[in-house]
């Protein structure tokens, strides 16, 4: 089965009241690192990467090297997602390229400021209309998520609203919607351990009330672990103290009714802490294979713990069978 769309697998996931975790990859052995972990724990998983963030140059060839990655795996359901789509023409190069879910964000403007709502639903709208006559599932954004996406930018936060969302919902035909309430993209997020004051678990909860037919998206999700940062720091490495959402939040979050959950840096420390171990034990190796390996490895380990926190982990019958039933 392999590919399937968004809608489909959160779908599935809403039936069976868990979340699935959406990994951030931004190369080939990050890809087959979330790849591997949801063959390793039967889990559907969503494989999210954004535009011109990769080492790769053109996304045209990062994009199709993803597709060919994902194929390999037809025993893993995977909604292929572009995360964070700037603006109509990229979520339409993403479509043409064969992803199988886009994410909209019309919740800033070109200047990086907050943008309007009705500047937010139009885009989402034309994204909506021409995706969905594809196939593709949509994702929309509605307030602003802390952070930064690309590591250059850096947004306020400004929380979602119960009422807005179910009219941005209604208006737009958004299959998922990324709600801000209170998390922060990135390496750096909180200063202290975040407490009810700045994660507001409660808008989760409205807001899904509000809006039974749509999935709810976590971004911002990582907990950025003290260990990984102790192991990149001790290799070389210089990450202040930074606290991220908890693992118990996480899991919250899906019983809450949250359907998608973000994750990019968690990961990335993963990854990061591997390659700097594997360099320090050899330093005279210069194979590249050696160390990605190694940062693959950690990547992966991470991962599985992640997809068993979020519920998704077993769940891959869930999603073939949710496909064999879909209308056609
Ligand atoms: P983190 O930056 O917390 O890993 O979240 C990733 C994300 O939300 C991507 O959209």
């Amino acid at each position: 089965m392999t590919l399937v769309t968004n809608r489909t697998l959160l779908d599935a996931a809403a039936r069976g009241g868990y979340g699935v975790g959406a990994f951030n990859v931004a190369d080939l052995a990050m890809a087959t690192a979330v790849l591997d972990a949801a063959r390793a724990t039967a889990s559907p998983v969503i494989v999210e990467t954004l535009a011109g963030s990769h080492p790769y140059g053109d996304d045209r060839l990062w994009w199709s090297l993803l597709h060919e990655a994902v194929a390999a795996y037809p025993d893993v359901p995977v909604a292929l997602h572009l995360d964070h789509g700037p603006d109509e023409e990229t979520c339409a190069r993403a479509v043409a390229a064969g992803f199988t879910s886009v994410m909209i964000d019309g919740s800033v403007g070109p200047d990086g400021r907050p943008a309007g709502f009705e500047e937010n639903v139009a885009v989402t709208r034309r994204v909506v209309e021409h995706a969905h006559a594809h196939g593709v599932s949509v994702e929309g954004e509605l307030g602003t998520i802390g952070g930064s996406k690309d590591g250059r930018s850096h947004a306020e936060i400004v929380l979602a609203d119960p009422e807005q969302a179910e009219e941005f919902v209604r208006r737009t035909g958004v299959d998922a919607l990324a709600v801000a309430i209170g998390t922060s993209h990135g390496a750096y997020k909180f200063t202290s351990p975040p407490d009810g004051s700045v994660l507001h678990m409660d808008l989760v909860e409205r807001i899904a009330a509000r809006v039974p037919g749509t999935h709810l998206v976590m971004h911002g999700s990582s907990g950025l672990p003290a260990d990984l940062r102790a192991t990149i720091n001790a290799h070389g490495g210089d990450l202040p103290e930074s606290w991220g959402v908890p693992d118990a939040e996480k899991a919250r979050a899906a019983g809450l009714g949250v359907r998608k959950i973000n994750q990019g840096m968690d990961h990335y420390m993963a990854f990061t802490a591997g390659v700097r171990v594997a360099l320090a034990q050899s330093p005279g190796d210069v194979d590249p294979a050696a160390y990605l390996a190694e940062g693959r490895r950690w990547a992966q380990r991470l991962l599985e713990e992640r997809m068993a926190l979020f519920g998704q982990a077993g769940r891959a019958a869930d999603v073939v069978a949710q496909e064999a039933a879909a209308p056609r």
